[in-house]
């Protein structure tokens, strides 16, 4: 960190936990650490002889992948727990289970839990800094950070952008961590879902516009993040069957015409092909979904720095 830098709080749960100012630290971070990417000895040491612990309690790809790719190219030794392999399985309980970390020394945490709330009273109760890789339908805080990276990327800024996030809003934390980020940021965000996958006090609570059908968000928009249908997170049965959601959430070459002509597509995976989107839109040369992919490694890398080596925690 410079002496101008920002200080950070010692954990990161949510986008809450950050002023725009630390926002604009991080993707700036994350910015100069694309290049280590590019090497050919894709490593720093900016994090040599540190430790970070990896504990996903729930599936993933990309996070998981990415920040254990994030901690090795900045030289950190990293270690993976997963809840099936752990002692969680016989009964101990998650407190005890970080406490046992701790008592290791480790430098982070990172965390996924299928639960709202966990890596919040996790990091209430450990002293060292935790991340939060996705809790339940909370928040996924670098998910909105590496999107605002790869938005800000290509449009060169996030202030007056308009972004429509398309889909399953109730049930997702990337919904929740982008309007937070984005709203934060200057952005202007409209929300779409079927009426069964929104909740009316969005608009208040958030200071987004919420629309039941996709055709209002996506009028001018400059980019358009379309969501993955949660299944494992509906309780029932929220919409008719996936052809119908398709034919009338789903984007397709008809619908991106209501956006602007430079906008971009994202989603931040992983994709129901032919549900969110069609196939084609995910190959077009619109579609940023794999270069948000590069850029959560370079976020999840400016993040363990900021976090890990952080001298003055507010
Ligand atoms: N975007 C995201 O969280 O993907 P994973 O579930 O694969 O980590």
């Amino acid at each position: 960190m410079t002496e101008t830098s920002p200080s950070f709080p010692k954990d990161l749960i949510d986008l809450d936990d950050l002023t725009p100012g630390q926002i604009t630290c991080v993707l700036d971070a994350a910015e100069n650490f694309k290049e280590v990417s590019e090497r050919e000895i894709k490593k720093v040491p900016t994090l040599r002889g540190k430790l970070v612990v990896i504990f996903f309690h729930e599936n993933s790809t990309r996070t998981r992948l990415s920040f254990e790719v994030a901690a090795k190219r900045l030289s950190a030794d990293t270690v993976a727990l997963s809840a099936s392999g752990s002692s969680l399985a016989k009964g101990e309980s998650l407190l005890d289970t970080a406490r046992n970390i701790e008592a290791m020394r480790p430098d982070a945490l990172v965390i996924r839990h299928g639960a709202s709330g966990v890596p919040g009273f996790l990091a209430r109760r450990l002293k060292f800094p935790v991340l939060n890789a996705g809790d339940g339908a909370h928040a996924h805080p670098t998910q909105a950070l590496l999107d605002m990276l790869t938005l800000r990327e290509v449009k060169g800024r996030l202030e007056g952008l308009k972004v429509a996030i398309i889909g399953d809003i109730a049930h997702s934390r990337v919904a929740r961590s982008n309007m937070i980020g984005l709203v934060k940021m200057g952005g202007r965000v409209a929300v779409a879902g079927p009426p069964s996958m929104l909740a009316p006090e969005l608009a208040e609570i958030y200071g987004v516009e919420v629309y039941a059908r996709p055709e209002p968000a996506l009028e001018g928009a400059d980019a358009v993040m379309m969501l993955r249908i949660q299944l494992e997170r509906q309780s029932g049965a929220l919409f008719p069957g996936a052809r119908e959601y398709a034919r009338v959430y789903g984007l397709n070459r008809e619908r991106m015409k209501l956006a602007k002509d430079d906008a971009i597509i994202l989603h931040p995976g992983p994709v129901n092909q032919g549900v969110e989107l069609t196939p084609d839109l995910y190959d077009d040369e619109r579609s940023v979904i794999l270069p948000q992919v590069t850029n959560g490694v370079a976020v999840r890398m400016a993040l363990l720095c900021l976090l890990i080596d952080n001298p003055d925690k507010e």
